[in-house]
């Protein structure tokens, strides 16, 4: 039997940087399914796809398949064979992740690929639905989430220090927005799992976050 652990919130909360981390520490696979459903937006965006039109959903999403693969213990997410690990985390592919997660369609296509991924290894998987819906019964759940003042921070600096000019309100404004449709979408909505642990990491450090996620999992072990 694999062991599972869980790990939900919204964009921004920290959840790949310290699942990440975690799952090293306890050699664990780290499964990011946000970079999935990225994956298949992407494809999504290079078909012009009006996600809006079923019949136009059905069909590009039948012409699409997502696949991941491990290379030096890092994930790399495929479409269709190529690898678009390095191509999936624009504004644009956020932006239409965002919208396209919430069709039934495309949440069904990556449900099984999940499961089957954590039926068969020590896993440590993030996203928004996974405590809830993918592995409602993962041995720990985690919901770590932080602030929108404290998330828009965090990503200000990150585009900053890569020498992208951006607004803080703009940044505030784009999350307070995701974190809405995320929420209130009407399928696999974010939110926490009665049984998940609730960490808020507004006045954490990375380290005391992993930290935390170590000592509970090792509590269950
Ligand atoms: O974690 P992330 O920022 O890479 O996620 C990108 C988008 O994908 C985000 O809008 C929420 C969505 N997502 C989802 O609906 N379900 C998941 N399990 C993971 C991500």
């Amino acid at each position: 039997m694999s062991f599972t652990i869980a790990i939900d919130g919204p964009a921004g909360a920290g959840k790949s940087t310290v699942a990440r981390l975690a799952a090293k520490k306890l050699q664990f696979i780290y499964v990011d399914t946000g970079a999935m459903y990225r994956a298949i937006a992407l494809g999504l965006l290079r078909g012009s796809t009006d996600i809006e039109d079923a019949q136009a959903l059905a069909g590009a999403l039948s012409q699409i398949e997502v696949s991941i693969r491990y290379l030096d213990g890092a994930q790399h997410v495929y479409l269709n064979g190529e690898d678009v690990s390095g191509l999936i985390r624009t504004e644009q592919v956020s932006d239409m992740t965002s919208r396209s997660s919430a069709k039934p369609e495309v949440r069904a296509k990556l449900t099984s690929l999940q499961r089957d991924l954590a039926a068969r290894e020590n896993v440590l998987m993030d996203g928004r639905d996974i405590g809830t819906m993918i592995l409602p019964n993962a041995d720990l759940k985690i919901f770590l989430t932080a602030s929108v003042a404290t998330r828009a921070q965090r990503r200000f600096l990150e585009l900053t220090e890569k020498g992208e000019s951006c607004s803080l309100e703009e940044i505030a404004g784009d999350i307070a927005e995701r974190d809405y449709r995320d929420e209130h979408r009407e399928i696999a909505p974010l939110r926490q799992a009665e049984d998940a642990v609730l960490l808020d990491t507004s006045d954490m450090t990375i380290e005391e976050v992993v930290e935390r996620i170590l000592i509970l999992a090792r509590e269950r072990m």
